[in-house]
């Protein structure tokens, strides 16, 4: 089954237990938790105690994104806020691979995302040890954004490079998709996709949902 990973950034920050509950109640496979810091990336979202008061209310694996410099300086802090996954930016982590090897030994999966200008050969010598691959379809920053087509060129180069080199690779694609193309971006051979705007700005979020699901699976 592919999986669906509402993103909380275009939830009601004022609001978050109670829409969180919604999409587990509707069908969210995994939460993903878009943690900005302002320098990577020009906005500013939550920390560490914000995702574990977020633990009170669901046990879905939380998909935690940092977009933060030198993410390496809180793995401890996100593992001990609950995150199931980690994934960093590869153009955040000078030493990556210590990085990577770093969230496993926490006993979680550690995943990189690559922005939408940074080549999906670059993951070549580390490809073989990472759980994920996070592909950016928007540059990172905000929700809303419009889906970069070029993403679809790169999701074909990554599952190929997952065929020769990681058969258990999961690849999760971030930003832009709605009902009207979340089928033929899954197709690709995505397994996770991240709906923010999409999902939490719907009349109906929780139908919207179920509705994407079903067309991803079927
Ligand atoms: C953007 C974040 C995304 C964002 C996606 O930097 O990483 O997870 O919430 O939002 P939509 O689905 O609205 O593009
Ligand atoms: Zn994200």
């Amino acid at each position: 089954m592919k999986k669906i990973a509402p993103s909380i950034l275009s939830a009601d920050f004022s609001n978050m237990g109670s829409d969180i509950k919604m999409v587990e109640n509707a069908g969210a496979d995994w939460i993903h938790i878009d943690v900005m810091d302002g320098m990577f990336v020009p906005n500013i979202t939550f920390g560490p105690p914000v995702i574990k008061s977020f633990r009170k209310v669901t046990a879905l694996v939380f998909d935690v994104h940092l977009m933060i410099e030198k993410p390496e300086r809180y793995i401890d802090d996100f593992v001990d806020a609950g995150a199931d996954i980690i994934t960093v930016h590869y153009e955040a982590s000078v030493h990556l691979d210590r990085t990577i090897h770093y969230i496993k030994s926490k006993g979680i999966m550690a995943g990189v995302s690559l922005n939408p200008s940074t080549p999906v050969c670059l993951l070549k010598d580390v490809i073989a040890d990472l759980d994920m691959v996070l592909l950016m379809s928007v540059n990172p920053g905000f929700g809303g954004q419009s889906f970069i087509e070029n993403t679809k060129r790169k999701i074909k180069e990554l599952v190929k490079f997952k065929t020769t080199r990681n058969s258990n690779l999961l690849i999760e694609v971030d930003g832009g998709i709605k009902e009207s193309n979340v089928k033929e971006i899954s197709d690709l051979g995505v397994d996770i996709i991240v709906v923010g705007s999409e999902i939490f700005q719907a009349e109906s979020p929780g139908k919207k949902l179920r509705q994407m699901k079903r067309l991803i699976n079927e």
